[in-house]
């Protein structure tokens, strides 16, 4: 698809679809439309209440008088004081998803709506939504439920100065990049566990890294029990496919501090021994969206060339039932020497994660975060939306939320207090991997907490956000790709701040 950035009047246009953006209540048109023979149509459909403005509505409106394109599609914004990055992240994937059904050489979206106040943010997360919505979960359908656009224009107001043009072309191309990066981490979560084992998954993010100028590590088995890491082994033991470990080093920040990324890469779980109940199991080639979205985050910062230090650890394998399984009672050393006494196979995140907290610890980041489909227990407590955000430091999570409030993509601070490591007391070791009945998420956080020598951290548990169990039409069923965007946007603050 190539975005072109055109000057000139919504009603000159004269692209397959021209798309343009309708806000909610008092019949608030869109610029682009007053004053224009649609205005009165507009003016009649909301009278007659088949078109209201309400977040993600699509009409399409065909031989508009007035309009040199010859289909329409007007979208709606929701209410103005509401209309937030979230909110036009959405639209844009709606309005997207819609006209990428089919094939269309040209599309054209207005965005004098959103670009009133001149903010940056909304138009990048517009532009961000009709990226990955032009893709989706249907990688392998033999008839393509999403064709992407030959061209995309963007339209500013004729008047726009060459300045404000520019600066728009910039932020176009920039969510462009990171648009992709999101679609990159949903196709390696939507793709079937069989066709991504560990050494298929992990060759494939190097080669991604590799194309933007990562420096790329990819440790086989043996590597990984030279370096003896227990936790990764252990899980690894259960299935036929032998575990990956694979390090992605962008340091183009000079001396800059060094964030480390840490995912999970569970490419299948099954619960191991502690074995999922089938449907719970439906979903479980998901569990690899921390390792997917660390390797994207890296892919669009590396091509945006941003002046920062990152490297990633991805810790990958599958959950799986062998004869070599893992059985309850076994007890593992891990990278940091600490014995872990597992009394749950299917708590396997904490175990791989906590070999790759303790190696990127090791080489003394300035930060660590963590991303991890960790627990059910989160998804109870805050629902399939919103990401369990722990953390041993203020101001990292200040910062990190604040990216979060940028892009709309959402986090909530949990406890993280130590009266919840007493559950994981273990009789025989140093710790057990499970805690009790309440507070799963945050036991889960305890134990990763024990690896991270003290620095400062933020773990992520994104088991509701990395997945969308239902299709509609503001959002795709599958892999979400979610927190490429916050991280992303996070590095670029970090990138800005710093240059002196
Ligand atoms: N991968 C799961 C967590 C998960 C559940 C992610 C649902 C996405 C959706 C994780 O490995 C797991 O199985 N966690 C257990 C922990 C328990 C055994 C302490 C859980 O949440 O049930
Ligand atoms: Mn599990
Ligand atoms: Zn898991």
């Amino acid at each position: 698809m190539t975005i072109r950035i055109v000057r000139q009047a919504s009603t000159t246009v004269a692209s397959q679809w021209l798309v343009v953006g309708v806000f909610e209540k008092n019949g608030e048109l869109a610029p682009e439309l007053r004053g224009t023979p649609a205005e009165a149509l507009c003016g009649r459909l909301i009278a007659q209440k088949e078109l209201n403005g309400s977040l993600g509505e699509l009409t399409a409106l065909h031989g508009l008088a007035g309009f040199e394109a010859p289909s329409v599609l007007l979208v709606g914004l929701g209410t103005r004081n509401k209309f937030d990055a979230l909110a036009a992240y959405t639209a844009g994937v709606a309005l997207s998803k819609r006209l990428a059904g089919k094939p269309r050489d040209s599309v054209a979206v207005s965005l004098a709506s959103i670009l009133d106040g001149g903010h940056s943010e909304l138009t990048s997360a517009l532009i961000e939504g009709v990226i990955v919505g032009q893709r989706s979960a249907g990688l392998r359908k033999s008839e393509p439920n999403r064709h992407p656009f030959g061209r995309l224009d963007v339209v500013l107001p004729a008047e726009t100065t060459d300045e404000a043009a520019a600066a728009v072309e910039t932020l176009v191309a920039r969510a462009e990049i990171v648009g992709q990066a999101v679609n990159l981490a949903r196709d390696l979560v939507n793709t079937p566990p069989s066709e991504k084992p560990p050494g298929v998954l992990a060759a494939w993010v190097g080669k991604h890294a590799a194309d933007a100028g990562i420096d790329v590590q990819i440790w086989d088995e043996a590597k990984i029990r030279e370096e003896r890491f227990g936790g990764l082994l252990a899980v690894a033991a259960g299935s036929d496919e032998p575990p990956a470990f694979v390090v992605l080093e962008y340091r183009k920040g000079g001396d800059a501090p060094t964030l480390a990324l840490v995912g999970k890469g569970v490419t299948f779980d099954s619960g191991g021994l502690s074995l999922k109940p089938s449907a719970s199991m439906e979903d479980m080639k998901s569990d690899m969206t921390g390792a997917a979205v660390v390797a994207a985050t890296m892919q669009a910062i590396a091509r945006l060339g941003l002046p920062v230090n990152v490297v990633g650890y991805l810790a990958i394998t599958e959950n799986m039932t062998g004869g070599r399984a893992m059985k309850l009672g076994d007890v593992l050393t891990m990278r940091n020497g600490k014995t872990v006494e597992v009394l749950n196979t299917d708590a396997e995140g904490r175990l791989i994660l906590a070999d790759a907290l303790s190696y990127a610890a090791e080489s003394r980041p300035a930060r660590i975060l963590d991303l991890a489909t960790l627990t059910g227990a989160c998804m109870v407590g805050l629902g399939p939306k919103i990401a369990g955000l722990f953390s041993n430091d203020e101001v990292f999570t200040h910062e990190l939320l604040e990216a979060c409030g940028r892009t709309g993509e959402r986090a909530w601070e949990m406890p993280l207090d130590d009266d919840f490591k007493d559950q994981l007391k273990s009789n025989v070791a140093d710790l057990k991997n499970v805690g009790g009945k309440w507070g799963g998420a945050i036991t889960a956080a305890k134990f990763l907490e024990e690896f991270t020598a003290s620095i400062p951290w933020i773990h992520l548990d994104i088991a509701g956000p990395s997945w969308n169990d239902g299709d509609s039409s503001t959002r795709d069923v599958g892999g979400t790709g979610c927190f490429v965007r916050t991280l992303t946007t996070h590095l670029e603050s970090i990138a800005s701040t710093r240059v002196s």
